[in-house]
């Protein structure tokens, strides 16, 4: 089995350039899955229900979120109603939302998605290495496939609960920081890891608002609207390829498209 993570998707410029690139991304690299991080989908924070159903139009398969999860508060009729969105699984015990959705592919194959926040530089949530606990004993036993979205600030607590997960998920692949890292690997365990997939969103930025605006703020302390940037979108996402019956991950490949790349990734109407 296949999966895509797309790294968060930031504002209309991540959500543009997912919509013109899934379609043929699925074909390129033969994916089952695709499944994206949408906590910064609506304005650079939060996600509204007609944009989680135009991700879904596009091809998106499942939702994860993060620390911006509830920065809309029209998105609750949506997790409290749609089967691919998933929560962080570490906030309040009556938070609004799944801790864990099952996605079925083209197939019939199974996958189960979840999201945990990191600790460390971010507001106090639930211990994520007892949610990620929680959350594994819930799953069906049969559901092999599982990728966790783990979205933290910092490099170490990234590494960590991919050590931790090591031999029990198919991937743990970081989300939130926005820069992509370069350590994509499989752990001996059969885990696929990287810290943090990147962002899908314009790169000429500070992790997507204008640059601009967030150094006059910094350099004056006069507040600004941290606007969404415009310049140089991109989409960076993580291909998982997983034995659906172990669960254990075979090879792991980051990808980043660009631009230039879109019209490489058009797909006639009668494929798409
Ligand atoms: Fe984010
Ligand atoms: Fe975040």
């Amino acid at each position: 089995m296949r999966l895509l993570f797309i790294g968060d998707i930031v504002g209309k410029p991540g959500r543009d350039i997912v919509c013109g690139s899934i379609k043929g991304l699925v074909i390129k690299y033969q994916l089952d899955l695709v499944i994206a991080n949408a906590e910064n989908a609506a304005g650079g924070s939060g996600l509204t229900p007609a944009i989680y159903r135009e991700l879904i139009r596009a091809g998106v398969d499942g939702i994860t979120l993060g620390d911006h999860v509830y920065r809309r508060k029209e998105i609750y009729s949506v997790l409290e109603n749609e089967s691919n969105i998933v929560k962080p699984a570490n906030l309040p015990p009556e938070s609004v939302g799944r801790n864990w959705a099952i996605l079925t592919a083209p197939n019939g194959e199974r996958a189960a998605i979840a999201c945990i926040l990191g600790r460390l530089f971010m507001k106090p949530v639930d211990d994520p290495w007892k949610a990620a606990d929680r959350v594994l004993a819930e799953l069906p036993e049969d559901v092999r496939v599982r990728l966790v979205d783990f979205h933290a600030e910092a490099t170490s607590d990234m590494q960590l609960m991919g050590r931790y997960l090591d031999g029990r998920v198919s991937a743990v692949l970081g989300t939130h920081t926005h820069v992509p890292t370069a350590d994509e690997c499989v752990f001996p365990g059969g885990t696929a890891f990287q810290c943090d997939v990147g962002m899908t969103g314009p790169f000429e930025s500070i992790i997507g608002r204008r640059i601009d605006r967030i150094m006059e703020t910094t350099l004056t302390g006069r507040p600004t609207e941290f606007d969404v940037a415009t310049g140089d979108v991109r989409l960076c996402g993580t291909i998982v390829s997983v034995d659906s019956q172990t669960g254990r991950a075979t090879a792991v490949e980051r990808i980043c498209v660009t631009e230039a790349d879109l019209p490489n990734l058009q797909v006639p109407a009668s494929l798409a």
